[in-house]
């Protein structure tokens, strides 16, 4: 349904430059797991919702355009310098630094106008756009990224990691969860997604950190060994890969035993089977 969204949203052909369009489209399509959009809908459907595409499928597919356009960025040589990403040459390799630029601003841009369709209350979506903008903006994906950059080959505090990891992963991660639970209109659950989304938020990128150690590239599709190379502030770094995984696991853990608690393992087993699959992903 979200593959389908965003070919409807953004198709090969329409008003703009075709190449700006063909950039977005090329990261856009190349695969990925859509993770946010999975979860904005899980939220959803646990909370009670019963119209996924009226009611979260825009709203989740805009999320897929935001985290496209920060990966686009992210790969940047004047950010983390990659060639490649899922699994093809990064957006600037292609289509050189400044149509990657505009590539990634545009599918932010466009993406506010995907999250305001749909058929839900303009209050609710009003709620939603805050969460959201919270997760991405100066002290969420943006403050996270800053941070990022600023402490490369610097030593940083547990603190400032922290800090780093939950602006620039954890809170868009929790933000889509939450997204859900607000689509649905469930009142009690949306506390209780902030909370799992920011243990499971903090356990990706973790993992992330770790795989880039362990991980393989042809699976992972990007790069690996490059977080060291650039004396990237990461969980491995400050504690070993070990350790870092045993953080993860105990995170997820946390977050499964509020899914049980507060939802129900009858209902809430697809979220706990996804926060199980965040620690144990390959790619
Ligand atoms: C990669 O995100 C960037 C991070 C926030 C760690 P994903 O691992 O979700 O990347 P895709 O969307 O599957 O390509
Ligand atoms: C990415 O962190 C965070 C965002 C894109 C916002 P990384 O720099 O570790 O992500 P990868 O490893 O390049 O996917
Ligand atoms: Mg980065
Ligand atoms: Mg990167
Ligand atoms: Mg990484």
């Amino acid at each position: 349904m979200v593959e389908e969204e965003l070919e409807q949203f953004l198709p090969e052909n329409g008003p703009g430059p075709t190449i700006l369009r063909k950039a977005m489209r090329y990261t856009l399509f190349a695969g990925g797991k859509r993770l946010r959009p999975v979860l904005a809908i899980m939220g959803y459907e646990i909370a009670g919702g019963e119209d996924v595409k009226h009611e979260i499928l825009p709203q989740a597919a805009a999320l897929e355009l935001i985290h496209t356009f920060t990966l686009i960025h992210d790969d940047l040589p004047a950010m983390d310098d990659d060639d490649m990403r899922r699994g093809k040459p990064s957006n600037h390799k292609v289509f050189g630094e400044g149509i990657a630029v505009l590539a990634g601003d545009t599918l932010l841009v466009e993406a506010f106008r995907l999250f305001i369709q749909g058929k839900l209350p303009h209050d609710v979506k009003l709620r939603m756009l805050d969460e959201l903008i919270d997760a991405i903006g100066v002290d969420g994906v943006m403050g996270g990224q800053a941070y990022d950059l600023l402490y490369e080959g610097r030593e940083a505090t547990p603190e400032i990691v922290d800090y780093i990891h939950s602006r620039k992963t954890g809170g868009f991660i929790r933000a889509a969860l939450t997204i859900g639970g607000m689509a649905a209109q469930n009142e009690r659950l949306v506390p209780v997604y902030r909370e799992i989304g920011n243990l499971i938020g903090l356990a990706f990128q973790i993992t992330d950190d770790v795989l880039d150690v362990v991980g393989d590239e042809k699976k992972l599709g990007k790069p690996i060994k490059n977080d060291e190379a650039a004396g990237k502030s990461t969980y491995p770094a400050l504690y070993g890969v070990e350790e870092s995984m045993r953080r993860a696991r105990e995170l997820v853990d946390k977050a499964i035993g509020l899914a049980n608690y507060n939802i129900g393992p009858e209902i809430a087993w697809p979220l706990v089977e996804l926060a199980k699959f965040i620690v144990e992903r390959d790619h």
